[in-house]
């Protein structure tokens, strides 16, 4: 049995083939129904466009049948941590939740973001390694505190179908947003890009750096695939040659739990920190892409997102076609 947690876990052959798996139900010449006569959990801590409706009709589109459970809603409030005592406002632990699911269901997804509090805590991915360790089925990471690599995987399979197979010049730029937000699309882009083996340039101020862990994994993954990875302040001269401009907002790890503090910190970022038709000027013809959702004239300007660069809308349909891919490989082991 294996689980979709990070692509760290998968080889950069593992990922090539979910591509072309991904590919070949695109274009309509996949057709099977793996998930015939079996259903699948997607547990849902925190809203969702994209990953939610994607998922049920990949499910769907697979032959089988999606469980939407949203923890605090619509199923009991969830604890996640061995040993306590469930005094407070905890109703049920992973630990029954996730052996229960697992007699129904196939494969659990699970959607479950950093609450921004404690670094420490955080960047160890708690609640997506709590279910990962309960579950006798295959886990499906649907962003957790620091990954979400089936946005990643999407990612990689639009930059292929977008700009041909092999290397290219890929920038991941910071971009001002009014409140700080988590790091998993960040960092898994930055992994996934490191891991296909393009040239991946990295743009943020300083203080938003991303965890000192994870840029070590990046940047082997990028010497073993034979590529580069380049920090910089610079937001105009990280635009230079890009064929990739890839934007998100994240928060400083110097501000978990103090919101305030980091809103003050990025302030004087708001005028520059935007990816703008001036700075996409300076790129090799870069499309533009975005996990979405995305808040218009903060992160991006209309005149970039509207163009004919912006691919955010392919990226995000590829989302469906990667899951599918991903969901056919676990579940035909399991
Ligand atoms: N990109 C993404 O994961 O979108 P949702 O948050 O809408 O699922």
């Amino acid at each position: 049995m294996r689980n979709f947690l990070t692509t760290a876990d998968w080889t950069r052959d593992e990922l090539e083939g979910l591509l072309d798996a991904a590919l070949r139900f695109k274009r309509g010449e996949d057709t099977s129904k793996p998930l015939a006569g079996r259903s699948i959990a997607l547990v849902f801590f925190n809203p969702s466009l994209r990953t939610r409706a994607s998922m049920q009709v990949g499910v769907y589109e697979l032959g089988g049948n999606a469980v939407i459970l949203e923890p605090g809603g619509t199923s009991w409030t969830l604890e996640h941590r061995d040993g306590i005592v469930m005094d407070g406002d905890k109703t049920e632990h992973v630990a029954e939740f996730v052996r229960v699911l697992a007699r129904y269901c196939s494969g659990i997804g699970v959607r479950t973001f950093a609450a921004l509090k404690d670094w420490t805590e955080e960047r160890r991915d708690p609640v997506l390694a709590a279910f990962a360790k309960y579950s006798d089925v295959p886990v499906i990471n649907l962003e957790s505190a620091m990954q979400h690599p089936c946005q990643s995987l999407a990612d990689m399979l639009t930059v292929r179908e977008k700009l041909g197979e092999g290397r290219k010049r890929v920038l991941m730029t910071w971009a001002w947003h009014p409140k700080p937000l988590p790091m998993a699309v960040p960092n898994s882009f930055a992994l996934a890009a490191a891991q296909m083996g393009h040239d991946l340039t990295i743009a943020h101020p300083p203080g938003y750096e991303l965890d000192d862990a994870l840029l070590g994994e990046i940047n082997n993954r990028a010497f073993d695939a034979g590529a580069t990875v380049r920090v910089t302040h610079d937001v105009e001269e990280a635009f230079d040659g890009a064929q990739v401009v890839y934007a998100k907002s994240w928060g400083s790890k110097m501000f978990y739990g103090a919101p305030e503090d980091d809103i003050e910190e990025r302030a004087p970022y708001r005028k520059d920190w935007i990816v703008d038709a001036a700075k996409m000027a300076r790129t090799n013809n870069a499309v533009f892409m975005h996990c979405l959702p995305v808040r218009r004239n903060c992160i991006v300007t209309d005149e970039v997102i509207d163009s004919p660069a912006s691919v955010v809308v392919d990226e995000a349909e590829n989302r469906l076609h990667a899951q599918k891919a991903i969901l056919t490989n676990l579940l035909s082991r399991a």
